[in-house]
């Protein structure tokens, strides 16, 4: 049963629920870029997201990766363990796109081999400026031994991800993970979708995700849909 709205979010809403230590998350139709300048209500992105969010949190515990997901209760409500979040957003990446390419001399699309880590600080106000491992460990948000422990799982969920991938012919590019504290462990938080992760076709390189909508090039939910009908048909079957 729902209670009181704990947080609404860009994309998401938190409930709370008769037991402290579980939240629903409501996916919303909102659609955001550059820190909410840019917002559109799309009809089924919440739908598209929380089917494929939910997937891919169960793909990772099959690997044995621990994460906040219990179960979906409706197509766009996820019951989530309610972790104390850790106010990082961890990107990985293996091709340069986005932000890398902005900031660094390096051309969009090369690989990084080994796949690059960066994290930015999640705070709207502040832009999200990106932190070092100085930074991190300074200032008390991680201590050094929980920074490698989150950075070694975000690699085993890259490579995880990079496979799953792979197998329909698209390369993953960048993706960016939350996680949090619950009962003494770090487990993933938040969301794996196509909001947050850039996927390209691999022959063509064109593009599977929120930057379809970020650079205006073309209709998002379609090319969701597209993405949905590739990769878990049963589930892209379910919409219209
Ligand atoms: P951004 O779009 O920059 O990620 P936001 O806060 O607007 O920011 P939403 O996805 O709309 O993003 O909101 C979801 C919020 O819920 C985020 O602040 C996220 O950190 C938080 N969250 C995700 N999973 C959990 C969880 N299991 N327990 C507690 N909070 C969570
Ligand atoms: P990045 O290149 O840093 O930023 P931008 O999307 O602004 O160019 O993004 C890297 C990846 O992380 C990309 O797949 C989008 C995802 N991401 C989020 O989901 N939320 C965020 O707030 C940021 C900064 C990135």
């Amino acid at each position: 049963m729902f209670e009181e709205t704990l947080y609404q979010g860009k994309a998401k809403t938190l409930y709370g629920t008769s037991d402290p230590d579980e939240l629903v998350v409501v996916f919303r139709d909102d659609i955001t870029a550059f820190n909410g300048e840019k917002h559109d209500i799309l009809k089924d992105k919440g739908r598209f997201n929380a089917a494929a969010s939910a997937f891919f949190m169960e793909l990772l515990a099959s690997h044995t990766i621990a994460t906040h997901f219990i179960r979906m209760d409706d197509t766009i409500t996820m019951r989530v363990r309610h972790l104390a979040m850790i106010p990082l957003e961890v990107i990985i990446r293996n091709r340069a796109a986005g932000s890398m390419v902005k900031r660094y001399p390096v051309a969009e699309g090369t690989v990084l081999d080994p796949p690059i880590i960066t994290i930015d600080y999640k705070d709207d106000a502040r832009g999200d400026p990106m932190m070092n491992d100085e930074i991190i460990c300074g200032l008390g948000i991680l201590t050094p031994a929980e920074l490698e422990e989150i950075k070694e799982k975000t690699r085993r969920i890259n490579t995880i991800l990079c496979d799953f991938f792979a197998g329909y012919g698209i390369a993953l590019i960048d993706f960016k993970l939350e996680f949090g504290r619950y009962k003494g462990e770090i487990l993933l938080g938040d969301e794996i979708s196509m909001d947050s992760m850039r996927l390209w076709d691999e022959k063509t390189r064109e593009s599977l995700d929120k930057d379809v909508y970020r650079e205006n090039k073309g209709d998002v939910i379609k090319t969701y849909h597209t993405l949905l009908s590739r990769i878990l048909p049963e589930i892209d079957e379910e919409f219209d």
